[in-house]
This record gives C-alpha cells, structure tokens and sequence, in this order.
C-alpha cells in the first residue's frame, strides 16, 4: 500500500463571517463522522489561555480589528489538533486557509501529509452574515455558545463586523477563487433555513464518497 492511501483527508470550509460553516459542520460531523476543527475556536481557546499563552494578547488585537493571525500560529494549533485526534482520518477544517499567508503555511508545513478533497464554500450575502452574527448566541442554535446573552465573542459587533467582511472579501475571496479555478470549489447556497442548506451539503459528501 502506498502512504498516499493511509493520508488524513480533509475539507477545508470557507465561507463569510456568520454564514453558517460552525452549524454546517457540526451537522457534517454528526451525519459523516467528520472530526470538526474550527480555526477561529481554536485560537478563541489558546486566547482564553491567558498568560500561560504568549499569543492571547496578539490573537485579541487581531480578532478585535478582523485580521488573520499569522500561519505559524494557527497552523500549529490546527496541526496538534489533528495529531490529538489519534486515529481520526476525516477532518473538516473550518475558517482556513483564510488568506495567502493561511495557504502558503498550510502548504508549506501540511499538503504533504493529508489528501485535501476538496473546499466547501458557504456562498451568503453579506447582510445576511452581519444579521446571523448579531443574533448569535441569542436564537438557541450552535455556534454561538452564549444562551440568551449573545455569543460572548469581542469580534460578534458592527464596528467589528465590518472589519471582518472587508477582511473576507479583500483576503479570503481570492483564496476561493483560486480553489474555484483549480476545479476544487463545492459551492453551497447559505441563504435558506439549516436544513436546507444541509440538504445541499449532504448530497454534496454523498456524491463525493463519504
Ligand atoms: P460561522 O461559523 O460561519 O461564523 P455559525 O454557524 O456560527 O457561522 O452561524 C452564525 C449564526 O447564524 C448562529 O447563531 C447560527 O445559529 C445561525 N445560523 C447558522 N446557519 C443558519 C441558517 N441557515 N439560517 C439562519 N441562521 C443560521
Ligand atoms: O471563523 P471565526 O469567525 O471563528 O473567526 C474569528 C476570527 O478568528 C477571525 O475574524 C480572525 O480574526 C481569526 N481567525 C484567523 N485565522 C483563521 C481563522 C480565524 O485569524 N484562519
Ligand atoms: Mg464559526
């Protein structure tokens, strides 16, 4: 048997801020068995380590002001996620590569060792974005992780919002469009309620093997 068979497959999950990729993938998970790794949630936690993190504070200003942290960072939390999910094959890499520094690290540091199958692209208007994320947290559903109080993240306001979309749409389209070049771009329509939105994912990794 060649290596090739034994690599880690992994879907990267790209999409606007709010346009439901932590609630898709969670679903995923469930359905397809898929080990759900979210880029944001886990520099969120290396963040929420306080001082004993020599990256919170810099992790805060970037969230804060809607940029991306720099790959070393994020890759390295993304890469010992996935080496302490021992014997995990499936992975869904939720919010990466975000931009070109996001993609060069990955390729650099992890193309070699897992068979990327293919980006799963959240395709929302922007208005419908800021909207999902102003209500996170207060509407019961996942990804927000907040009860009736809001979502509890410093990056979930409309001064922020802003910065994130610009952030989205100056750095992270391009990404896509490169994937969507490359023939590799599963483009799903955010728009309607989470089960229909999950209709077109579940046809989309039943299609594709899974
Ligand atoms: P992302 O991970 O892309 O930022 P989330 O999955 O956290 O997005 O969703 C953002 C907010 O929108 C959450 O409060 C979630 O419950 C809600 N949401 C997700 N998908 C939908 C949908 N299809 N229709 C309406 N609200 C949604
Ligand atoms: O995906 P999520 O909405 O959780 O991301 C929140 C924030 O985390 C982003 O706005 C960005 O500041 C940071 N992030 C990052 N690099 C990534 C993913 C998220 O810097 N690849
Ligand atoms: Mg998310």
């Amino acid at each position: 048997m060649s290596s090739f068979v034994n690599k880690a497959k992994v879907v990267f999950v790209l999409g606007g801020p709010g346009a439901g990729k932590g609630t898709q993938c969670a679903k995923i998970a469930d359905r397809f068995r898929f080990t759900h790794l979210s880029a944001g949630e886990l520099l969120r936690a290396e963040r929420s380590r306080g001082p004993y993190s020599q990256y919170g504070t810099m992790i805060e200003q970037h969230m804060r002001e809607g940029k991306i942290v720099p790959v070393e960072v994020t890759c390295s939390l993304l890469e010992r996620a996935m080496k302490s999910s021992s014997g995990q094959r499936l992975f869904l890499i939720d919010g990466f590569p975000r931009n070109q520094d996001n993609l060069d690290g990955w390729n650099r540091r992890m193309s070699a060792k897992v068979d990327m199958q293919f980006v799963l692209f959240f395709d929302c208007h922007e208005d419908v974005c800021v909207h999902r994320c102003l209500k996170r947290g207060h509407n019961g559903g996942s990804g927000g992780g907040g009860g009736c109080i809001g979502s509890g993240r410093s990056d979930d306001n409309l001064a922020t919002l802003r910065k994130r979309i610009q952030t989205y749409n100056e750095n992270s389209m391009p990404i896509i469009k490169y994937f969507e070049g490359a023939g590799q771009v599963k483009k799903i329509d955010a728009a309607p309620n989470v089960e229909q939105v999950f209709t077109q994912v579940e046809r989309t990794f039943l299609a594709s093997g899974f």
